[in-house]
């Protein structure tokens, strides 16, 4: 099982199993991960599920739809690797992803 690191804006890290296919949205509401809100249930609508993916691992993630790029248009402090959890499906092969929370979600 496939585990993703999640550290808060004031470094308290969470280091957590996930299914494979579940999103990472899924995976830190399920945990309880501060920051990670997904109001609208993962329909790309909300952006409260805004983080950013360790540049190690961006690449390996399928690009931004439309409707997420759209979406973080809005958010506070965008960045190159900001992603919307929901969007994200985990797979086996990201097994030790590190996912960083914006501090203004914290
Ligand atoms: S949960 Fe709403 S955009 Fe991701």
């Amino acid at each position: 099982m496939p585990h993703i690191t999640y550290i808060e804006s004031d470094g308290t890290t969470h280091r957590v199993e996930a299914d494979a296919g579940r999103s990472l949205m899924q995976i830190a509401v399920e945990h309880a991960i501060p920051g990670i809100l997904g109001d609208c249930g993962g329909a790309c609508s909300c952006a409260t599920c805004h983080a950013y993916v360790d540049t190690a691992w961006i690449s390996r993630l399928p690009p931004r739809s439309e409707s997420e790029a759209f979406m973080l248009e809005g958010v506070a402090d965008l960045r190159e690797n900001s992603r919307l959890c929901c969007q994200i499906r985990v797979q086996p092969d990201l097994d030790g992803m590190i996912v960083r929370l914006p501090a203004e979600q914290g």
